[in-house]
């Protein structure tokens, strides 16, 4: 029996857009978020108070959050990496924050600067100060099965993190192949490490379709009892701190495959097509989605 109905969390506007090499306008990127909105995604990642040193890409995530229509239902998130970008972020009233941290301490290094341990220590005031202002926090949990530094990744350092995760106070963890290296049973094998210390509704996974396993994977996922996923509009995105790993699974994909299993997600994929559409033409590609070429295609005015 998989979920009857299964919860997205669109990240394009974030993961997508911080691994582009040209800089993204902040009007484009709230265009973007309303066209998700529109599209019926109801939980959107909208961007990063990181270290605009670290990542450019991010640097104007306040000015898009302040410029956004906000619908009512639609959550938006922020990852934040320490107290400084929790005050920067807090003041653009996100509903929920992502903290992040890494299953492997090459890639911890890399990506925030310290080790494992230390990430811990330095979201728990971060944690403590969002719960504390009504703020629901999100952990992401990096290379879960797999590290571009130090290869695979054992299952039990993803529970070793989530064990310090949950300690501090992270309502829900994100399980993340960063680098798109998971097949299905590796996938659930870190998927059941998270499940032994968070309930079925606070995990979720967030596949990089790299190796083009991300359906697969999802698939696997479901089979567990997860009911919630991270997708990408247009297959956008990567991190900066894995070389060649390319986006998340895509959106219109994911969805596609939901409508087939009938699985509700409540997103209209025609106009999530559209918002894929749009945000390809503003970065002059097509998108990274084989349904939403597919659709595309079959348009009339592009049939005509
Ligand atoms: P650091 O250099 O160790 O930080 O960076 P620091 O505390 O020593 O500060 C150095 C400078 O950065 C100072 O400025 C700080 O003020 C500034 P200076 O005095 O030199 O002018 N600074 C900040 N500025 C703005 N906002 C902040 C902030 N913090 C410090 N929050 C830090 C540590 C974590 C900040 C840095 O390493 C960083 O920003 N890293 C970026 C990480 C990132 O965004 N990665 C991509 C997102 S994660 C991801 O994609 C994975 C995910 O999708 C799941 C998956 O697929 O695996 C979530
Ligand atoms: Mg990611």
């Amino acid at each position: 029996m998989l979920p009857s109905r299964v919860r997205l969390v669109e990240v394009g506007p974030r993961d997508g857009l911080q691994n582009e090499p040209q800089p993204v306008g902040a009007a484009h990127k709230v265009e973007l978020v309303q066209r998700l909105q529109a599209a019926g995604l109801t939980e959107i990642e909208v961007g990063s108070f990181v270290s605009p040193k670290w990542v450019p890409q991010m640097a104007d995530s306040a000015e898009v959050m302040h410029a956004l229509a906000r619908r009512p239902g639609v959550r938006l998130s922020v990852l934040v990496p320490n107290l400084k970008g929790w005050e920067a972020a807090a003041a653009t009233r996100p509903d929920e924050i992502v903290v992040f941290a890494a299953a492997s301490e090459a890639f911890s290094r890399r990506n925030i600067n310290c080790s494992v341990a230390e990430s811990i220590e330095r979201f728990a005031p971060v944690v403590a100060a969002a719960r504390a202002a009504g703020v629901k926090v999100r952990g992401a949990l990096s290379c879960a099965v797999g590290c571009p530094y130090e290869g695979e990744v054992h299952p039990d350092r993803v529970e070793q993190v989530a064990v310090r995760m949950k300690a501090i106070g992270v309502q829900h963890l994100g399980v993340a192949d960063t680098i798109g290296v998971g097949t299905p049973r590796r996938v659930q094998a870190a998927l059941e490490r998270a499940l032994k210390h968070y309930p079925l509704a606070e995990v979720s996974g967030h596949f990089h379709d790299t190796y083009g396993q991300a359906l697969a994977n999802i698939y696997a996922s479901l089979e567990l009892g997860v009911a919630s996923f991270d997708a990408s509009v247009a297959g956008l995105g990567g991190c900066p701190y894995a070389k060649g790993a390319t986006g998340n699974v895509a959106t219109e994909d994911v969805v596609f495959m939901l409508n087939g299993l009938g699985i509700e997600t409540g997103v209209e994929l025609d106009a999530l097509v559209d918002a894929a559409a749009f945000i390809s033409g503003v970065l002059g590609r097509k998108p990274v989605s084989r349904v939403a070429n597919a659709v595309l295609a079959k348009r009339p005015e592009v049939l005509a």
